[in-house]
């Protein structure tokens, strides 16, 4: 297979600090498609360069890569052959007409648009890429979040992206979905049968998703004060992670029947009313505080924050899923900034036992689905430590104490271990579609979302504040606790 992949926004942020090293990683591995017949990437942007100084700009990016991801002078030299630099005003239809020309030429089997450009360009860069007849059948088209900052502003961007392209060629990114943990959720529910009879609310009692980071907003502000966490990580990748926990069996592998039941998922959540966003959803705000030991400033006073933002840059709430298998189960989602680790994990909380025979309280089991830093599985269980001395219960009887089996599956598979955006990256050029989210998925997270945002806008109350550091803020221990329940950490 010969391929073209064409970067627009080729000297942007997304390209040089994913895009560019998830490439060269896959380029390593042997598993870019590059011999007979080849590929090429081919990076567009604003400004006048040569292929050897769009190649010179990206060896010095490397530099910023961790070490066992940089490339060897010899190796960035052969990487480089692949990369090609075009100037190109996205306004300029003959821009457009000049970059078919540049593609038909070669006439490679497979030909991927990525958008890496700020999403105000993609209805611009979509028409034009239609009217200039790049939207052959052998074309595909790869769009990165943010889609649209509400369920209007998305169906504008599909219907924009409709006129050109079928949705069979449109593939809207989720980097999450391209993690190796979230491929292994898969695995675990529907390569095994020995969950799947416990995977309903009979036998679990809640489920917890947490994508907590350490870092601030950095650099972002202006793009992130516009955003804010609900719309930047619940919209899309918690939801994404929520549809994967709670759907059903699919009759197959394949991209449509696993898009159909997380749709269907989607379609499920418990709507929101302003009654329940002011009982069910908590949103925060962090002040200055310390991680891992640093003072760290507080949200407003980051670069390009408003001082009186009321952004939010956390959100905890809880929700459920409106079917036979999981009514009544609450699916509690948080997710924030400046929070004491990076850490995301999935914890399935099962019931305790219907009659306990050993003394004391115990914990029911549970299973964590760790996603990052590790990517792993933790499955909590009860032990038989001994027996009871007079101190710790009755005489004789067994105590019981909570154990543990680990699985890592960054040792268990150390070599093939495979980063997000190298995998999606790899199935865009393959047109597999199983990892892409498909636009009403997509539609249905904004609607789902939406009466948030509106509660919201009406509520003078604000983000209520945390300190930088901490798990946010109380009302989020006070959302699950509720319910009998506590976050993982508090356990
Ligand atoms: C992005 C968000 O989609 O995901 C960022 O825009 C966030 O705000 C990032 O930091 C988190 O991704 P990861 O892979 O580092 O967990």
């Amino acid at each position: 297979m010969s391929f073209d992949l064409v970067l627009f926004g080729g000297t942007g942020d997304l390209t040089w600090r994913k895009l560019m090293p998830a490439l060269f990683q896959a380029w390593r591995h042997g598993k870019l498609p590059v011999h007979n017949g080849g590929g090429r990437i081919l990076a567009v942007a604003r400004d006048e360069r040569s292929d050897d100084q769009y190649r010179a700009y990206i060896r010095d990016k490397f530099a910023g890569v961790d070490e066992a991801k940089k490339p060897s002078d010899e190796e960035f030299a052969r990487f480089a052959e692949l990369l090609h630099y075009r100037r190109m005003d996205l306004s300029q239809p003959a821009h457009y007409a000049g970059l078919k020309e540049w593609l038909d030429a070669r006439g490679a089997d497979t030909v991927v648009l990525f958008l890496a450009t700020a999403p105000h360009l993609f209805p611009i860069i979509c028409a034009q890429l239609g009217a200039a007849g790049l939207n052959g059948p052998n074309v595909r088209l790869v769009l990165e979040k943010p889609l649209g900052h509400d369920l209007a502003s998305a169906q504008e961007i599909n219907r924009i992206v409709r006129a050109s392209f079928s949705e069979a060629q449109a593939l809207r990114l989720d980097h999450y979905l391209g993690k190796p943990a979230v491929q292994n959720l898969m695995a675990l529910r529907f390569g095994n049968a020995l969950f799947e009879p416990l995977w309903r609310r009979d036998s679990v009692a809640s489920i917890q998703i947490t994508i907590a980071e350490s870092i601030g907003v950095g650099t972002r502000g202006d793009f992130y004060d516009k955003t804010g966490a609900l719309r930047d990580m619940v919209q899309n990748h918690a939801l994404q992670l929520l549809t994967m926990l709670a759907m059903e069996p699919p009759s197959s592998n394949d991209a449509d029947a696993i898009r159909d039941e997380k749709l269907k998922v989607l379609r499920s959540l418990k709507p929101f009313t302003a009654d329940s966003v002011a009982r069910d959803v908590v949103r925060g705000q962090y002040r200055a505080g310390a991680v891992a030991g640093q003072a760290v400033p507080a949200y407003r006073e980051e670069a390009k924050v408003p001082p009186g933002s009321r952004c939010e840059t956390f959100v905890a709430l809880r929700t459920e899923v409106q079917n036979w298998r999981w009514a009544g189960v609450p699916f509690y989602l948080r997710t924030g900034k400046r929070l004491p680790a990076r850490d995301a994990h999935i914890v399935v909380n099962f019931r305790e036992v219907p009659h306990p025979i050993f003394p004391g309280k115990h914990q029911a089991n549970k299973l964590v689905i760790k996603l990052q830093p590790e990517d792993g599985l933790e499955l909590h269980l009860l032990a038989a430590k001994g027996t009871a001395h007079a101190a710790h219960g009755p005489k004789g009887h067994e105590v019981l104490s909570p154990v543990s089996l680990d699985l890592d599956f960054d040792k268990a598979f150390p070599t093939e271990r495979v980063g997000g955006y190298e995998r999606l990256l790899l199935d865009a050029l393959a047109g597999r579609l199983n990892l892409f989210v498909r636009s009403d998925e997509q539609e249905q997270a904004w609607r789902w979302v939406e009466p948030v945002l509106a509660a919201w806008a009406d509520d003078s109350a604000g983000p209520r504040p945390y300190t930088a550091g901490s798990w946010g803020p109380a009302a989020a221990s006070a959302l699950v606790a509720r319910d009998g329940n506590t976050w993982a950490e508090e356990m």
